[in-house]
């Protein structure tokens, strides 16, 4: 009987960068290629390069020695499939997506990405794709899964520059405010604000109000600690901050018509916009409440740097070659979910869209208070 020519799998990396995304692709390609004889096709940028049609070879000698590299070979993008700014204006590039597989012989896609890229893929998946999505980002806020790549690297390197700014608070007794990514989620703050021993942990969940954060500065003082160090999510809102998008959201759920949720997301994106970047404000309304000096750190991109730890870099490996079995098996629709030591398929349907929060009485949260940290409340 003749040999079934081998399944040709398209991989793309797409949304924010992040250590263990090179570990993921090498995970699924030398399982892919090792184990079940697969041809690969890397896309370059993800989804831009997917409804361009622009690929690379990804070949046994591609996948060589990238498991410890940081960000992507393949590069990425944050395009949506459905609405892509294509000359100067916005279009919805499923068909044309779906096209390309097929011009190129592409039997199925794995996307490798955060919460945008799973939206993606069940856009593709329903468009009649074979499609399956790895948890890719450093804010671990994709549901399902216990945990995403990118995470464990980033919490080291914000737990370090907690440490790191301990020393320089001490020595000036001053207020260091250190913003840590995760607009919406608050995973990394809490969890570096723990490991790190900070004073105070902002999060997106629990809105804050300056009072609280003063009066536990000064209690510290008063204790004869005249330095704190206060770790903030880049999506924490005061209270008032959190009342105004709280509103903004229930208009966009509210909203009836088209139209009318297209306005009301706008107006929600402007609210998010106009509480983002407020941690300076924070540090001098903080100064001026506490007469001590305030300092900003903002870790920023530092957190998706550089090469994955080794926990990353067992978890691209895992949830790769366990993707590549999926896709052999012929189980799509699915993102390939961490949960305790296993890979668990997850239909995309129930992870596309669905923000993993830090719930308020997490063992972390709970954790933080047990050693007196305030959470703002
Ligand atoms: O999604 C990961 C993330 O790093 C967030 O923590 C951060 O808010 C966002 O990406 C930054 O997006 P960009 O890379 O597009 O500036």
């Amino acid at each position: 009987m003749a040999k079934s020519a081998p399944l040709r799998v398209g991989i793309l990396t797409a949304g924010g960068d992040s250590p263990g995304l090179n570990a993921a692709i090498r995970g699924f390609g030398k399982a892919a290629i090792g184990h079940h004889g697969m041809e690969l096709v890397g896309f370059r940028d993800g989804i831009r390069g997917l409804a361009e049609g622009r690929t690379m070879p990804l070949d046994p000698q591609a996948l060589s020695g990238i498991l410890t590299v940081g960000g992507t070979i393949l590069g990425t993008s944050r395009d949506k499939v459905h609405r892509m700014l294509v000359d100067g204006e916005v279009r919805d590039m499923v068909p044309t997506v779906v096209d390309n597989c097929d011009k190129l012989g592409i039997d199925a896609l794995v996307c490798i990405g955060g919460g945008g890229t799973a939206k993606n893929a069940q856009r593709l998946a329903k468009a009649g794709l074979k499609v399956i999505h790895l948890p890719k980002t450093i804010d671990n806020d994709i549901a399902h899964t216990d945990t995403s790549f990118g995470f464990s690297t980033a919490l080291g390197i914000a737990t370090e520059a907690v440490d790191r700014l301990h020393s320089t608070a001490h020595s000036h007794h001053r207020i260091i405010v250190v913003e840590i990514m995760g607009h919406k989620a608050g995973w990394l703050a809490l969890g570096a604000g723990i490991a790190g021993g900070a004073d105070i942990i902002l999060l997106p969940e629990i809105p804050y109000s300056i009072d609280s954060v003063v009066t536990s500065i000064q209690d510290r003082a008063g204790r004869g600690h005249s330095f704190s160090v206060v770790a903030v999510a880049e999506g924490a809102l005061d209270t008032a901050g959190a009342a105004e998008l709280a509103a903004a959201e229930s208009l966009v759920r509210e909203a009836d018509t088209p139209e009318g949720k297209a306005t009301a997301k706008k107006h929600r994106a402007s609210v998010e916009a106009s509480h983002r970047g407020r941690t300076f404000e924070l540090a001098t309304a903080l100064e001026r409440a506490t007469g001590l000096e305030a300092r900003v750190t903002i870790l920023g991109y530092v957190q998706r740097g550089g090469t994955p730890d080794a926990a990353d870099r067992m978890l691209g490996t895992l949830l790769g070659g366990a993707g590549a079995d999926l896709v052999a098996e012929g189980r799509f629709g699915v993102t390939v979910a961490a949960q305790g030591q296993s890979a668990v398929p997850v239909p995309l349907a129930d992870v596309a869209g669905n923000l993993k929060k830090v719930p308020l009485d997490h063992p972390w949260v709970l954790a933080a208070r047990h050693v007196g940290t305030c959470m703002g409340d």
